[in-house]
């Protein structure tokens, strides 16, 4: 499969990731506020080192499991304002998810739909994708609220299914067709 990068948009840059960006991704996923609602919690050095090393590692998306993360960068000043990842969940039948991570610095300025519409573009038009979903915790008001001005549907709400970070939580499952896609454009 083929995409291209980098990506211009109005007032961003996606790019892969370089060897150089290890301070920004540390600022990034040691935030407590950040990772507030991720799968992990406030990475250490050694393990922000790990997650760079996965980032700069190439990416064909031609297996289940791969992640397509790419740094967003604001070109006007060049800060690192955050990432947005296109996972290949299951490659036969052209499933893909979307995920988003900004530094609070940065939210409320559209940045993150900015990127995130380039990546369903991504996996729409370039690698051919069937369906797109959206993952997170219900409380994460302001991922659903991007999920929605992106044009994905939530279609489900689990109850208490997931045991993370000490409690239960619950999840929705957010999601586009290609189909959808389509008229969308
Ligand atoms: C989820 C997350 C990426 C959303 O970021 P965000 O900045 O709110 O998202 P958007 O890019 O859609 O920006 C929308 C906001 O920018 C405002 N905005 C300002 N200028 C804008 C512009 N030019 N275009 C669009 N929106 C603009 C909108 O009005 C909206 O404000 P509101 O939230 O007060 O309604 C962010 O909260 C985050 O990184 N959280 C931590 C990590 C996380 O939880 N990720 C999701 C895991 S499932």
């Amino acid at each position: 499969m083929s995409f291209s990068l980098p990506i211009e948009t109005d007032r961003l840059t996606l790019r892969r990731y370089l060897a150089t960006d290890y301070d920004d991704l540390l600022r990034l996923q040691s935030s407590p506020d950040v990772t507030r609602f991720l799968l992990y919690g406030p990475k250490t050095p050694e393990q922000v080192k790990e997650s760079l090393a996965g980032r700069l590692t190439d990416v064909p998306m031609d297996t289940d499991g791969q992640a397509l993360t790419v740094a967003v960068i604001l070109r006007e000043t060049g800060q690192h304002v955050g990432e947005v990842t296109l996972f290949a969940q299951n490659v036969e039948q052209r499933i893909g998810e979307i995920g988003f991570v900004f530094h609070p610095d940065f939210h409320g300025r559209g940045f993150a739909a900015e990127a995130s519409i380039e990546l369903l573009r991504l996996g729409f038009e370039e690698l051919g994708m069937h369906r797109i979903i959206g993952r997170l915790d219900a409380r994460n008001s302001g991922s659903a609220n991007l999920l929605r001005r992106l044009g994905l549907r939530q279609e489900a709400h689990f109850v208490k299914n997931e045991f993370l970070k000490g409690e239960w939580t619950d999840e929705l499952v957010f999601a586009m067709l290609a189909e959808e896609w389509d008229k969308r454009s």
